[in-house]
């Protein structure tokens, strides 16, 4: 679809002149924000929340401003500085060593991000998981990753297997319970009893922060590690991209299992000083905008399927709130749609401003700012400091209006640091010196960028990224399934949909209470955004001779397209 560009938002903004500031950018301008530019000290969490209680004009200033359903609460950075100093404490008992990984494991709360601080003060790494993970999930990553503690609640302890995690020493559990056993701590008591003050473990710039999960095409999800040295990116994104100012008031809806919900969750507003809203609890479109009336909120940062799914819920439902605080709105996870910027300028009045980046990238990359004209359908042009381009399959940078591989050069300030005990599939992922996304997207001769779609059969589920091979491999560990492919069918709303291949296994006929019953097993053991909404059951499923699973015919059979190669097709 082809819109008239929108132009550049009038009166002022962080980052004017993006052509001009771009040619004589350079990262060490960013780094002199810091001390640890001369000191050489550096952790992410004196940066983010002491820093700020260290400044008397700041140190009472609400960091957080916590709410769900049945809780509300304000934190200053001061109080969040001497309760990440009591956590801190809490894994110091526990004799918690640098490098250590600690795990959470639970929703969104005020304690989530004590516990977040703390970890980090003490030279840990934190692994945040999605709530919604069972059992499988959680136990492959804390398996892979061989976590020391993790930190969740007692309703969700039934989803860790702690019989295949010999590596792990003890369990936080934050709310009442009776589990009693030497592996068990409890967060209250323990906190109660733990002095606020703690001296942060200073680390090198290059150390490991933050392991994020992520899926792949193939085999069990890989940890994506990040280091303390990102935060010159999330920084230098949250002043240009965010555009944000000492009293904003700033709500990213993502939760911190998800990359979303730490970089721009957690580090990029509090590296800033600005008020953080948190919201726990499940979307509706009346609970959202309350949300942003009750708190003022200035700046949103939130997701495709969020928004489309408030378009349809109609701008009638807008006018009922007082947004008259958002002045900037952004949008991460997938492709923006034209129609959805359109519907924002009328309901908002204001523009909504896509940006791409990845896990794996740590932070934004190709983005939207209020001073450029905004392309609808396009994720816009490189944040100044990161080179991007399209590539071939050599990594050769190709002329513009060519489709091809979206690549960064190497080397950005957040980029991650290492596939946790993968090497050979960290060093996958870079060509001729470029890092190589897995999406394809070409770029006009204007420099902005346009998405195409993922090369890989990655499914990007309402903004989820879900490795069709751990569905699959889940798939086959029901009794009646024999084989499984599994692809994303596009949904209007949801961007993908996951569909299932199966076939059965003798004795087993196909019926409406079978396809549910594995649908609700793979929610049970996986995930529910997991889970395949339609299963279709098939004689066979289509191989190449070496036994991989054709998911590009069966997506082609799907769609009704054309089937393309099939001269590796198994007979
Ligand atoms: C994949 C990364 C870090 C953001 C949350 C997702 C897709 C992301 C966009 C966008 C089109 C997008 C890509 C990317 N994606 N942003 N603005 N337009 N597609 O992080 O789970 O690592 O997923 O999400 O396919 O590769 P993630």
């Amino acid at each position: 679809m082809d819109m008239q560009a929108i132009p550049a938002r009038e009166g002022n903004h962080n980052l004017k002149n993006y052509e001009d500031f771009r040619k004589t950018f350079s990262w060490e301008s960013v780094e002199k924000n810091f001390s640890w530019h001369e000191t050489g000290k550096v952790n992410m969490a004196y940066e983010a929340i002491d820093r700020h209680a260290d400044n008397p004009d700041k140190k009472d200033k609400i960091a957080l401003l916590y709410s769900d359903p049945n809780r509300e609460e304000k934190v200053s950075f001061d109080e969040l500085r001497l309760q990440s100093n009591q956590f801190a404490n809490v894994l110091k008992k526990y004799d918690v060593q640098k490098g250590d990984r600690v795990f959470l494991f639970m929703p969104r709360s005020p304690e989530f991000y004590q516990a977040f601080f703390g970890i980090l003060k003490i030279g840990a790494i934190a692994g945040p998981l999605f709530e919604a993970f069972m059992e499988q999930a959680v136990g492959d990553r804390l398996e892979n990753s061989e976590a020391r503690v993790l930190i969740t609640t007692p309703d969700l302890l039934y989803r860790i297997p702690q019989d295949r995690l010999p590596h792990l020493e003890k369990i936080v559990l934050v709310g009442a319970h009776e589990e009693e056993g030497d592996q068990y701590i409890d967060f209250d008591s323990e906190m109660k009893e733990a002095s606020t003050d703690f001296d942060i473990v200073w680390v090198d710039r290059e150390d490991g922060m933050l392991l994020h999960y992520t899926s792949g095409s193939t085999g069990k999800p890989k940890g994506i590690l990040h280091v303390h040295n990102a935060m010159i990116q999330h920084y230098a994104t949250g002043e240009w991209v965010l555009d944000l100012e000492e009293d904003d008031i700033y709500w990213c809806t993502a939760d911190p299992g998800w990359v979303t919900g730490t970089s721009y969750g957690i580090f990029a507003p509090w590296l800033h000083g600005v008020t953080n809203v948190i919201r726990g609890g499940r979307f509706s479109p009346d609970d959202w905008y309350k949300t942003l009336q009750d708190n003022h909120v200035t700046v949103w940062y939130t997701a495709p399927t969020a928004l489309r799914m408030l378009v349809s819920h109609g701008e009638e439902k807008v006018r009922e709130y007082d947004l008259s605080a958002l002045r900037h709105i952004l949008s991460v996870g997938e492709p923006l749609n034209p129609e959805v910027i359109t519907w924002g300028l009328k309901a908002f009045d204001l523009r909504i401003h896509d940006t791409w980046w990845m896990t794996e990238t740590g932070a934004q990359v190709i983005v939207n700012i209020p001073s450029l004209e905004i392309r609808p359908g396009s994720m816009g042009k490189p944040i100044p400091g990161v080179e991007a381009s399209i590539v071939d399959n050599e990594g050769n940078e190709i002329p513009p209006n060519q489709m091809g591989n979206l690549a960064i050069k190497a080397g950005w300030p957040s980029m991650m640091r290492e596939v946790w005990n993968n090497k050979g599939k960290y060093e996958s992922y870079f060509i001729n010196g470029w890092y190589v996304s897995g999406d394809s997207a070409y770029r006009d001769e204007d420099g902005y960028f346009w998405f195409q779609g993922r090369l890989d059969d990655v499914i990007n589920t309402s903004g989820e990224r879900v490795g069709p091979f751990e569905v699959e491999s889940k798939l086959i560990e029901h009794p009646a399934v024999a084989e499984a492919g599994v692809i994303g069918k596009p949904d209007p709303e949801r961007g993908e949909i996951i569909k299932a291949f199966i076939t059965l296994n003798p004795g087993h006929e196909k019926s409406d209470e079978l396809l549910e019953e594995i649908r609700q097993f793979i929610k049970k053991e996986l995930s529910a955004h997991a889970a395949p909404r339609e299963i279709e059951v098939k004689d066979s499923i289509p191989k190449t001779r070496s036994g991989k699973i054709m998911r590009r015919l069966l997506k082609s059979w799907e769609l009704g397209l054309p089937t393309g190669d099939t001269s590796t097709l198994e007979e």
